[in-house]
């Protein structure tokens, strides 16, 4: 069932995450039946600039279908200025405001989850945001600032006052960043308190968890962020079991294949020694259970030509085929 024009019913999305959710990734996470991609957040008044490092970031795949563009900042004009080039872009078929990041660097400048604190300040962005976009507008925020400011079920109603299409709502509040386990009530909360759709955020790393997380908060949708790192097969096994089709475990040979895919467009994308390092991190969470991995891990994070990089890989590769 399409929920206003964009989100389908009970859908996996991929959430928006900084130095993970580029091109390379979003395009695998497709492929393995993510529904609406973010990207990362980009800063609006960097944008606004011209900077060309923020363009960069905005490159986006015929293939990966539906993309939401996230930004941030506490500027309304800028904010709004941005949503405009983004709109005019004719690539996303969204434009989502950061209101999470528990991020220093972020947060003391007022944006991301600060503006939980400052919730007149948030409706300002919003309105200002839908005023200049041609795009649907969804915010993204948390279940509060800390235990004594919990206000997500207010922020949501004001944010969809303020003009919001949509609200993702991760059921942890700042002071917690990602650690304790996310409150799935909170999302029900909101869920009953607004009219327009609820994407549920928070804890999802199984099949079971998927389910749970639409069952028990009533969401429309879900997002998943920690759960697909090294892992964008997730989204073809929990659309397996919801298809009721055998879920498919994915061998590990096929799993470095795809991270050599991944590594592949990645230099394309930003040249051999940012993909070297950047990439580090993407193939540890791959390998992580992968038999004697450990050891080729450590290897890996000293070496500094993609070659040799690729060239490990493929020999781990052999050595799993045959010792099947
Ligand atoms: C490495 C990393 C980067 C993130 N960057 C962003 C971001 O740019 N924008 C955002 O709204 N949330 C960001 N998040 C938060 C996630 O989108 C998500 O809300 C959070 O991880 C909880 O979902 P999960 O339990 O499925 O990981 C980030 C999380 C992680 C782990």
């Amino acid at each position: 069932m399409k929920i206003g024009s964009f989100v389908t019913q009970g859908e996996a999305f991929l959430a928006p995450m900084a130095g993970v959710t580029d091109f390379p990734f979003r395009v695998i996470c497709k492929r393995y039946g993510a529904s609406l991609l973010y990207t990362e957040m980009i800063n609006a008044k960097a944008l606004c600039y011209g900077d060309e490092n923020t363009f960069s970031m905005l490159e986006v795949k015929p293939e990966e279908g539906d993309v939401a563009v996230q930004i941030f900042g506490h500027e309304p004009q800028y904010m709004a200025e941005a949503a405009s080039i983004l709109s005019d872009m004719n690539r996303f078929r969204i434009i989502d405001i950061n209101m999470g990041c528990p991020a220093p660097k972020i947060t003391k400048n007022n944006e991301g989850s600060a503006l939980m604190k400052d919730p007149a300040l948030a409706f300002k962005i919003i309105d200002s945001v839908k005023k200049a976009s041609k795009l649907p507008v969804t915010v993204k925020f948390r279940k509060g600032w800390d235990d004594s400011c919990v206000n997500a079920v207010e922020f949501a109603r004001n944010a969809q006052a303020a003009g919001a299409d949509c609200i993702t709502v991760h059921g942890r509040t700042r002071e917690q960043y990602y650690s304790g386990k996310a409150d799935w009530d909170i999302i029900s909360e909101v869920k009953k308190s607004v009219s327009i759709p609820v994407i549920a955020n928070g804890d999802i790393f199984s099949i079971g968890d998927a389910v749970n997380i639409i069952e028990k908060t009533g969401a429309d949708a879900y997002m998943i962020g920690r759960g697909s790192q090294g892992n964008p097969f997730i989204f073809s096994q929990i659309r397996d079991f919801i298809e009721g089709s055998p879920v498919r475990d994915i061998p590990d040979t096929e799993k470095i294949d795809v991270m050599l895919e991944h590594y592949d467009l990645s230099i394309k994308y930003k040249g051999e020694d940012k993909t070297v390092r950047e990439m580090r991190k993407h193939i540890g969470w791959y390998l992580k259970g992968m038999y004697g991995s450990a050891r080729m891990r450590d290897d890996i994070n000293h070496i500094v030509d993609a070659d040799e990089v690729r060239q490990m890989l493929r020999d781990y590769q052999l050595s799993l085929t045959q010792n099947d």
